[in-house]
């Protein structure tokens, strides 16, 4: 697909049918995540692939934001391989992350794959919940799945601002 069009067709996916994502479109899901850039090269991510109901359920007393997935992919990263920015301020754990799944959502659009972004939930217990490890630190759940019939984006899909209320030319 165009990548205009990848992005233009990515929504935030909130009901979803029980098709199960094929094997290999999510196998292209994750390769785009295993390319994606980090700071100085860490690949400081994990992901975990959650499709069985037991864990789904899980993920279900952590947030009311699956929508009937039946795929969410926890997107962790760890902790104790970040690399640290000059000023001592922030760090590459959450950016690394959150860039990897960027691009685990944008190749589910690409695959036609449906998704939503999920934070509404305790990072801290979804480790515990999920028994990650203790030098790992849950950034963000990803729904993944085939929307439920009738269902698009929501009106605010389109409500966008305008780029010269966010972006300055120096
Ligand atoms: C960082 C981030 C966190 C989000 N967290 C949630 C969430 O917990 N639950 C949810 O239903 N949607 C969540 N969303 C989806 C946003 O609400 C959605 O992207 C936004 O309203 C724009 O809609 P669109 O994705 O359909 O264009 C999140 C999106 C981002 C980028």
């Amino acid at each position: 697909m165009e990548f205009k069009e990848v992005v233009k067709n990515r929504y935030s996916c909130k009901k979803y049918s029980s098709r199960q994502v094929e094997a290999e479109k999510l196998a292209a899901i994750l390769e785009a995540g295993r390319l994606a850039p980090t700071a100085k090269n860490l690949q400081e991510q994990h992901i975990y692939v959650v499709q069985s109901p037991e864990i789904l359920g899980k993920i279900d007393e952590l947030t009311p934001c699956r929508y009937g997935a039946p795929t969410v992919l926890v997107v962790a990263f760890d902790k104790d391989n970040v690399f640290t920015y000059p000023g001592d301020k922030r760090d590459s754990g959450a950016e690394d992350a959150a860039i990897v799944a960027t691009h685990l959502m944008l190749a589910a659009s690409n695959e036609g794959v449906d998704s939503c972004w999920l934070n509404f939930f305790d990072p801290d217990k979804a480790a515990e919940v999920l028994g990650l490890p203790e030098n790992e630190e849950v950034l963000m759940l990803l729904d993944l799945g085939y929307a439920a019939e009738g269902v698009g984006p929501l009106p605010n899909h389109d409500s966008r601002k305008p780029l010269s209320e966010t972006v300055t030319y120096l």
